[in-house]
């Protein structure tokens, strides 16, 4: 039985702008590095509450995941932050040279707000922010 969703691991080409990336830009909890030898690997550990699996398709075969479909057959398509003050980070990371895709957060599923970060500003992977409305139920 499958019980968690245990990480997602994101290829970097530079390990340590990538952590103060998520340490310091995002504001994620860092738990360190650890080499493994065994995978010629370098890693590094943020660990988050629990999340969700969003499946996302075309509604009525328009919008950015149909053209997404028409480049992929599918795929990882973005991961989702949960803010508690969106326009506030906007701003913060506007200001430290983030792009994002809309000049302001739009209404997203769950009747949250939401924005995407320009995936060229994070090694390539489009980035979500949240913040869900007072009376939502995540
Ligand atoms: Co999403």
């Amino acid at each position: 039985m499958i019980v968690a969703l245990d990480h997602i691991a994101i290829a970097v080409p530079d390990l340590e702008k990538a952590i103060s990336r998520f340490a310091e830009d995002f504001g994620l909890e860092y738990h360190g590095r650890e080499d493994v030898e065994s995978a010629k690997t370098s890693t590094a550990f943020f660990p988050l509450p629990a999340t969700s699996i969003e499946l996302v398709h075309p509604l009525k075969g328009e919008g950015p995941i149909a053209k997404y479909l028409e480049k992929k057959p599918g795929g990882l398509h973005h991961l989702c932050f949960r803010s508690d003050n969106l326009e506030a980070d906007v701003v913060r990371l506007q200001k430290k040279g983030y792009q994002f895709l809309s000049d302001t957060p739009q209404p997203g599923a769950h009747g949250c707000k939401v924005i995407f970060i320009h995936p060229k500003c994070c090694d390539g992977v489009l980035i979500e922010l949240n913040q869900p409305s007072a009376n939502a139920h995540l």
